[in-house]
């Protein structure tokens, strides 16, 4: 193996996400670079169907505020604590990137594929954030789901939200979360259905 192509295996091999997010978070050219590996997902049909919506500085009480509308708009009763929780985490992420999902439901493309492709340029995205030195996490949340909140961030239906993800640099380098071996996860179909070791318990 190539030396770059350790690296960059040695980078998607490290990954993992955190919350645990302080300034700076990438700009400018930097982030225009980490966002272009979003146009490397694969893609069926060139519809290219992510968008990123951008939220930092001032926009992020925005951010905040609708957030909170839409946690009521779901729950009337959602408890106060909560809110306070939510609102203060989508003010302070150093910088907060809304995965919208622009879908053709009438395109010859099945919309599982369309949403697929999303969730690829998703990981694409992580994997930039991450070999560039920055660290991320993707979120949902019920929010996501509101087709208002969608809306107001500028995804009406059938347009729909993948999700946010929270991009700053990570405030303790070893955050490395361990993972299992994949080996449970793979098996050799010889003309018989497969199973899997991870699905026995
Ligand atoms: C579409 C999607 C939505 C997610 N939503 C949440 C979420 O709302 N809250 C959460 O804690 N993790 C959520 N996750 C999982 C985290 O992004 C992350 O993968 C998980 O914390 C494990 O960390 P790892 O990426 O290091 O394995 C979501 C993942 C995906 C793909």
């Amino acid at each position: 193996m190539k030396k770059h192509e350790r690296i960059a295996l040695d980078s998607l091999l490290s990954r993992s996400s955190t919350d645990d997010l302080t300034g700076p978070a990438p700009k400018g050219e930097e982030l225009e670079t980490i966002l272009s590996a979003v146009m490397r997902a694969p893609d069926h049909g060139k519809l290219r169907p992510w968008r990123l919506a951008l939220i930092h500085g001032d926009a992020r009480a925005k951010l905040a505020d609708r957030v909170v509308a839409s946690m009521k708009r779901i729950d009337p009763e959602v408890p106060e604590k909560k809110i306070e929780k939510r609102h203060h985490r989508m003010s302070t992420m150093p910088l907060t990137i809304v995965l919208g999902m622009h879908l053709r439901p009438d395109n010859k493309i099945p919309l599982i594929e369309q949403e697929l492709a999303v969730g690829a340029a998703g990981m694409n995205l992580l994997n930039a954030i991450h070999a560039a030195g920055y660290g991320a996490v993707w979120v949902s949340g019920e929010i996501t789901y509101d087709p208002v909140f969608a809306a107001e961030l500028g995804f009406p239906a059938p347009h729909a939200l993948a999700g946010f993800f929270f991009v700053g640099t990570p405030k303790h380098e070893d955050h490395e979360a361990k993972r299992r071996p994949v080996t449970p996860y793979i098996a050799e179909w010889n003309g018989e259905p497969v199973t899997f070791e991870a699905d026995k318990d």
